[in-house]
C-alpha cells in the first residue's frame, strides 16, 4: 500500500492490549490509517485534534470511564466521525443509548473481523457522504468563503468574487453601512493569489488631506513639520498584495488627482520627493455613499470614478434579503456563543421575529442584537425578549433607579447602583441607535473606542473592531 492515501483515519480506544494488537494488524493491514489509545482519557485527548478522525472504535467499558463518553466527544468534535461501540455485555440498553447519542454501530464481543470490517467500510462511506452534504451546504450557505447568504444575489456576488479575485483591476463595492462591504474586500483579498501578501485597509475620512497624503504614498524626512523620519505609506506597505480604500466618497478632491495617477500609472510619489516607486497593488474600494450623485454633484471625480468602478460589486440592504437573516442569525450566533463560551439556540419564534426586522444597522445590527442576546439570555434558548432587549430588569421597578426618591436603603452600595445605570444606558444608546455601535458611542459623546471598552466590562460585546 506504499504511497497510497490511507483508505480512512481510524481511531481505536480499548483498554485489552491483545484486542489493540489484533484491531493494529488488521486494520493496518486494510490500508487504514489507525491510532490506538487505551482508555476513555487517551480517547478524549486524542479526540481534540484537528483534523477530526473518519471513524472511531471503541470499546464501552473501560476502567478511566465509559465508551459513551468517547462516543459523545467524537460526535461533539465532527458530524461526520462516524463512531463503532463494542463491547463484551450484552446490554440492550446501553446498546440503545449508544444508538440515541449517535453511534454507527454497536458490536458485542467476540465480533468476526469480516462483521467488524464490513461494519467498518459502511461506516466510512456514511462518513464521506456527511462531509460531501456538509461541504455543498457549506458552499450554498456562504460558510466555506465567510461571507453567508442564501439569497440569490449572495450566491451571486460569491460566484463574482471568486471570478474577480485574480483580476489585476479595481473593485469597487457599494452598500449600505453594516452590509459586509470589509468583509468583501477581504474575501477578494483571500481568494487571490495575493493572499500571502498584506491586506491594508485605509479609512479615506479618517485623516486631515495632508497627513492622508503621506499616508498613502509615503514622505521624505523633513517634507513637513512632524515628519522626523522618511516613511514608505501604506500603497507600498501593500506591495503585492491589496489595498483596501475604505469609505472612498470622503477622500478630499485633490487627493483623489493623484490617487488617480497612482492607479494609472501604478508609482506613487512620497511626499517632498521627486522620485517615484513602482507599486503593484491590487485596489478594493468601498463606500456608503451614492458615488455617482457624488460625482454629479462635483465632490467625486468622474475619472477616478471610471477607474474605481471597473469591476462593481453592490451589497443589498439585510431587509431586501430576508432570507439571509437565519443563516446569518445562526452564524453569528455560533461566533459569540463560542467566544462567550455559551450553549445557546435560537428559537423559530426569535428566528421569525428576526426575519420581519427592518434593520437599519444591517448585518453589523442584526450581529449586536444577537452579540447581546448571547450575554444576556438567561438561556439555553435565545427568545424575542432576550433580542428586542426587552426582558425586564432583574430588579423590581421600572425605568432607572431614582436612589434620590425617598431615603437610601440602608447599606447602599453606590457603586453597583452607578454601574447598573452605566449599563441600562449603554443598552438603551445602543437600542435607539439601531445596534451601530459607533452611532451609539456618538450619542453619548463618547469615543468609539471608550464606548467598546465600557460595553466590554459588563459583558455586554467582544472586542473586536466594528469599524
Ligand atoms: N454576509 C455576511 N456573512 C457574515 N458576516 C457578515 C456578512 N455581512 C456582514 N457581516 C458582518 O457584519 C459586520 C459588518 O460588516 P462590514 O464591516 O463588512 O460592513 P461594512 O459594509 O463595511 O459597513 P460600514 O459601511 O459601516 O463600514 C461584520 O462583523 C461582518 O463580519
Ligand atoms: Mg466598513
Amino acid at each position: 500500500m506504499a504511497g497510497d492515501e490511507p483508505k480512512g483515519r481510524i481511531l481505536v480506544s480499548d483498554d485489552e492490549p491483545g484486542l489493540r494488537e489484533m484491531l493494529r494488524v488488521l486494520l493496518r493491514r486494510r490500508g487504514y490509517d489507525v491510532t490506538l489509545v487505551d482508555g476513555v482519557r487517551a480517547a478524549l485527548a486524542h479526540l481534540g485534534a484537528d483534523p477530526p478522525y473518519d471513524a472511531v472504535v471503541t470499546d464501552l467499558r473501560m476502567p478511566d470511564g465509559s465508551g459513551l463518553e468517547v462516543l459523545e466527544a467524537a460526535r461533539e468534535k465532527s458530524e461526520s466521525t462516524q463512531v463503532i461501540v463494542i463491547t463484551a455485555f450484552a446490554a440492550t440498553d446501553r446498546a440503545v443509548e449508544a444508538m440515541r447519542l449517535g453511534a454507527y454501530d454497536f458490536l458485542e464481543k467476540p465480533f468476526k473481523n469480516d462483521v467488524l470490517l464490513a461494519t467498518l467500510e459502511k461506516a466510512l462511506e456514511k462518513h464521506d457522504i456527511v462531509r460531501e452534504n456538509r461541504a455543498l451546504r457549506d458552499h450554498l450557505t456562504g460558510k466555506d468563503s465567510g461571507l453567508i447568504g442564501v439569497s440569490d444575489v449572495m450566491q451571486e456576488l460569491r460566484r463574482l468574487i471568486a471570478r474577480a479575485a485574480d483580476a489585476p483591476t479595481s473593485v469597487l463595492i457599494t452598500g449600505e453601512s453594516g452590509t459586509g462591504k470589509e468583509l468583501v474586500a477581504r474575501a477578494l483579498h483571500t481568494q487571490s493569489s495575493r493572499r500571502e501578501r498584506a491586506f491594508v485597509t485605509i479609512n479615506c475620512g479618517a485623516l486631515p488631506e495632508q497627513l492622508m497624503e503621506s499616508e498613502l504614498f509615503g514622505h521624505e524626512k523633513g517634507a513637513f513639520t512632524g515628519a522626523a523620519a522618511k516613511k514608505d505609506g501604506l500603497f507600498r506597505a501593500a506591495e503585492g498584495g491589496t489595498l483596501f480604500l475604505d469609505e472612498v466618497g470622503e477622500l478630499p478632491l485633490p487627493l483623489q488627482v493623484k490617487l488617480l495617477r497612482a492607479l494609472q500609472e501604478r508609482k506613487v510619489r512620497p511626499v517632498g520627493s521627486e522620485r517615484e516607486h513602482p507599486v503593484d497593488v491590487r485596489v478594493v474600494a468601498a463606500t456608503n455613499r451614492d458615488l455617482e450623485a457624488e460625482v454629479r454633484e462635483g465632490r467625486f471625480r468622474e475619472d477616478l470614478y471610471y477607474r474605481l468602478n471597473v469591476i462593481r460589486m453592490t451589497l443589498p440592504p439585510l431587509r431586501d434579503r430576508p432570507e439571509d437573516v437565519r443563516p446569518l442569525a445562526e452564524h453569528l450566533l455560533h461566533k459569540h456563543a463560542t467566544f462567550q463560551r455559551r450553549s445557546l439556540r435560537l428559537g423559530d419564534e426569535a428566528l421569525r421575529w428576526l426575519a420581519a426586522q427592518p434593520f437599519p444597522g444591517n448585518v453589523r445590527e442584526l450581529e449586536n442584537l444577537v452579540e447581546r442576546a448571547v450575554a444576556l439570555a438567561p438561556g439555553p434558548e435565545i427568545d424575542v425578549e432576550d433580542l428586542a432587549g426587552r426582558r425586564p430588569p432583574p430588579t423590581p421597578g421600572t425605568g432607572l433607579p431614582r436612589p434620590l426618591d425617598g431615603p437610601l436603603p440602608d447599606p447602599f452600595d453606590l457603586d453597583a447602583h452607578l454601574a447598573e445605570i452605566e449599563k441600562r444606558i449603554l443598552l438603551q444608546a445602543l437600542e435607539q441607535r439601531g445596534g451601530v455601535r459607533k452611532h451609539a458611542a456618538k450619542l453619548l459623546g463618547m469615543t468609539f473606542r471608550s464606548f467598546r471598552y465600557r460595553l466590554a466590562k459588563y459583558g455586554l460585546g467582544g472586542d473586536e473592531e466594528d469599524e
